[in-house]
């Protein structure tokens, strides 16, 4: 609606203002006009962005009570069901569902940059055996910032298209890297004959030139990470949207959107979920652990529950449980799965997981499905990042071409010591 507007009265001074409200917001530096305690402008105090939209997006969409989720406006549902991953991947960087040709051609394009420079297998050879996967991946993204220092020219298109295409197809090659590291097992380089994920689960698995590959846990993976695809601004976008608002290049810019994900609260919650798990020990004791974790005394949430955004079941997870009974089909059931579904019956019925309105969340299940198809819970992470990097991208670039984004510097609210002089140390 237009000339919709917001009027404060400002009681300290009877003084009224009249606040344009555009796209459903009012401008946190419209405040600025009404007279802060210093002197200055008024400011909005927001440290989590629990009610701040840190920018406009057309990517993905999430009504959090309704639990929906779309890509570029297609539900979450029918492109995990129908979609490939760098079908999805094409769809979130360029805002459409390909046509076969653009779909050959982007395909064709990440095969042809799935190797990386032999010094960064030097490079991952530098660290310790039991290095976690995670800060390998954030140090080794990290690096390829100095393999290829024409990423810094940022503001070209072409350019911007070639280290997409690095990033979408290197990433893979590193993340196996990291799995065979932590195993000393010799790195096996990319084959370009298979498909994106067949590539990487080779090159992750593969042993003495043998792999046999299994269809149904490759679709599951595949899936798994389109479900990962975008999340708009959870902390390791905004991360790599913030980072990337000084103009660093997109390498060293998703390298900190990784750092943000390797956290318990944001990516590392898969690992959390299992290790959660181990400690529950037996469905006999989940009754016991709830309890504890209501009272305090567990020293721990309930993880793989609650998000900031979907007050309703997690879409995401919908599905994932869906991926689970096919994947233990093939595999077998692993017997955390029981405690899991015990945790979740017990949770969903109580009050206080009820009132707080906490669910499971993407990471719930996600952990044991990947622990049933061979990875350890240090490394569940690392998909996880392999599945969002697209969404890095696609959200990095539309930050550059929003001609309203400077480089992100919020404001604060001092409260350390007014001015005082300065005492020399022999006088302290
Ligand atoms: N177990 C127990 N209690 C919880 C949980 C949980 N998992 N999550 C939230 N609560 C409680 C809080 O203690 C708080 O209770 P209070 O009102 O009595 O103080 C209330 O619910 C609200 O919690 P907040 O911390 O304010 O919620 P916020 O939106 O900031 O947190 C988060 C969201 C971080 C995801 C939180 O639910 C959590 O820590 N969950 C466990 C970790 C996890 O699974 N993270 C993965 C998130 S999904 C992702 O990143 C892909």
């Amino acid at each position: 609606m237009e000339n919709e507007t917001l009027t404060v009265v400002d009681n300290r001074t009877g003084r009224e203002y009249s606040l344009p409200i555009v796209d459903g917001a009012i401008r946190a530096p419209d405040l600025r006009q009404i007279a802060g305690p210093d002197g200055e402008g008024l400011v909005s105090f927001d440290p989590a962005y629990l009610n701040t939209a840190s920018c406009r997006s057309a990517i993905t969409y999430i009504d959090g009570d309704a639990g929906i989720l779309r890509y570029r406006g297609y539900p979450i549902e029918q492109v995990a069901e129908q979609a490939g991953f760098l079908e999805t991947a094409y769809l979130i960087l360029e805002g459409e569902l390909p046509t076969e040709d653009e779909l050959q051609r982007w395909t064709d394009d990440v095969r042809r940059h799935t190797y990386v420079h032999t010094n960064i297998e030097e490079f991952m050879a530098g660290f310790r055996y039991d290095a976690h996967p995670m800060g390998m991946l954030l140090g080794a993204v990290g690096a390829l910032s100095t393999f290829y220092p024409d990423a810094k020219h940022i503001s070209d298109p072409e350019n911007r298209y070639l280290q997409r295409v690095r990033l979408i197809a290197k990433l893979p090659t590193i993340a196996a890297f990291i799995f065979r590291h932590n195993r000393g097992l010799p790195y096996v380089l990319p084959r370009n004959d298979l498909g994106y994920i067949g590539n990487y689960v080779n090159m992750t698995f593969e042993i003495g030139g043998r792999h046999e590959p299994n269809p149904v846990l490759q679709r599951a993976l595949e899936i798994l990470f389109i479900l990962h695809a975008d999340h708009e601004q959870n902390c390791s976008t905004s991360a790599v949207r913030g980072v990337g608002s000084s103009h660093v290049d997109p390498f060293s810019a998703v390298s900190a959107g990784i750092a943000a994900l390797y956290g318990p609260l944001h990516g590392g919650a898969n690992e959390a979920v299992l290790n959660m798990l181990d400690v529950i020990g037996d469905v006999k004791n989940v009754p016991a652990f709830v309890e504890a974790v209501k009272d305090g005394s567990a020293g721990t949430r309930l993880m793989g529950f609650g998000h900031r955004v979907y007050k309703s079941y997690d879409p995401r997870a919908t599905l994932i449980k869906q991926v689970a009974d096919s994947v233990f089909a093939e595999t077998g059931v692993d017997p955390k799965l029981k405690i899991a579904l015990e945790l979740e019956r017990i949770a969903l019925e109580d009050d206080y997981f009820v009132s707080r309105k906490l669910y499971p969340n993407v990471d719930f299940y996600s952990g044991l499905i990947y622990k049933a198809m061979g990875y350890p819970a240090d490394y569940f992470t690392v998909l996880f990042a392999l599945g969002r990097l697209p969404g890095w991208i696609a959200q990095w670039e539309e930050m550059l071409n929003d001609p309203e984004q400077k480089i992100a510097r919020p404001r604060q609210l001092y409260t350390g010591s007014a001015e005082r002089p300065y005492v020399p140390l022999d006088r302290r």
